[in-house]
């Protein structure tokens, strides 16, 4: 683990994540770290974009120190996460990519579609997203260029 375990970790969903919401709750608790559960409380149909911004914001004002979102696909919740700087939200389909969003971009927050993998699959991502640390050296140089960039040069 590359946090000390009396960190916070802010989960959100939508209906079609809820349920997976629910059991990544309980593993991150396993792991000895807090959980900021900022909804839905339910599978009753909500919009992603909702719940998306408060976990941007519960990592913005510093309540949560990283971040696990699922929606039905993760793409939705990617979109709307990545609209705030200082968030790195990636959508993570398998171990390999959680492994290198954390060494290589620094993610801050794990999103993942309930509907497009297996339980076991999602929890393997979570593990291997709270074990690994970020490599620094060459990604720190161009993670910090993410937020200076408007893509002005394009
Ligand atoms: C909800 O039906 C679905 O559109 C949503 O969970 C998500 O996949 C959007 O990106």
């Amino acid at each position: 683990m590359d946090l000390s375990s009396n960190e916070i970790i802010a989960i959100a969903s939508d209906h079609a994540g809820f349920g997976l919401k629910q059991v990544l709750d309980q593993k991150i608790r396993s792991y000895g770290f807090g959980v900021l559960n900022l909804g839905p409380l339910d599978e009753s149909s909500v919009d992603y974009p909702v719940y998306a911004g408060r976990l941007a914001s519960s990592l913005i004002t510093g309540e949560a120190a990283r971040g696990v979102a699922i929606c039905g696909t993760g793409v939705g919740m990617s979109i709307v996460l990545n609209r705030t700087p200082g968030v790195r939200a990636a959508v993570c389909s398998s171990p390999d990519v959680a492994e290198l969003a954390r060494r290589h971009n620094d993610a801050n927050i794990l999103v993942l579609g309930a509907r497009v993998m297996e339980e076991r699959v999602a929890l393997q991502c979570l593990d291997i997203f709270f074990e690994t640390s970020f490599e620094g050296g060459r990604h720190a140089r161009r993670v910090g260029l993410i937020d200076n960039s408007d893509n002005s040069n394009i």
